[in-house]
């Protein structure tokens, strides 16, 4: 982890990656990460942790199914949203987007259940930036 400040603008510059996380700093034992996201990702749930989203550039949809429900989130530029931790969730980009992500240092993107993953998403627990 860098002791210098990080520019997002350059640390989502560094990749191209879609739907393939890069940990920017840490806070306790959270990690801090970023992504470049297109189309859909995934029907997902974390049994065990909420996990907050921060529109940094174009727009997010979220797809909830909540016990009264399905419905869908849509997050502008520098809106924030937390699903709640065993909220089955799959975030959706129809024109692509820059997100950034806070939850629990080793949580898998894809959660602890999800529906078959597609080939363009990538199941981590984030990657290292290399600046
Ligand atoms: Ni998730």
């Amino acid at each position: 982890m860098s002791d210098e400040p990080i520019a997002l603008a350059k640390a989502l510059a560094s990749f191209d990656a879609l739907w393939s996380p890069r940990i920017v700093t840490r806070v306790n034992d959270y990690d801090v990460r970023v992504a470049k996201v297109d189309g859909e990702h995934v029907w997902h749930a974390h049994d065990h942790t909420d996990e907050f989203f921060l529109v940094l550039d174009g727009e997010l949809h979220i797809s909830l199914r909540e016990p009264t429900g399905e419905r869908t989130v849509v997050l502008a530029q520098g809106a924030v949203f937390t699903v709640p931790r065993g909220t089955e969730h799959k975030p959706y980009a129809p024109s692509g987007a820059a997100i950034l992500m806070i939850e629990p240092t080793g949580t898998p993107t894809v959660g602890d259940r999800h529906d078959e993953i597609p080939a363009h998403v990538d199941a981590t627990t984030g990657h290292p930036l290399h600046s």
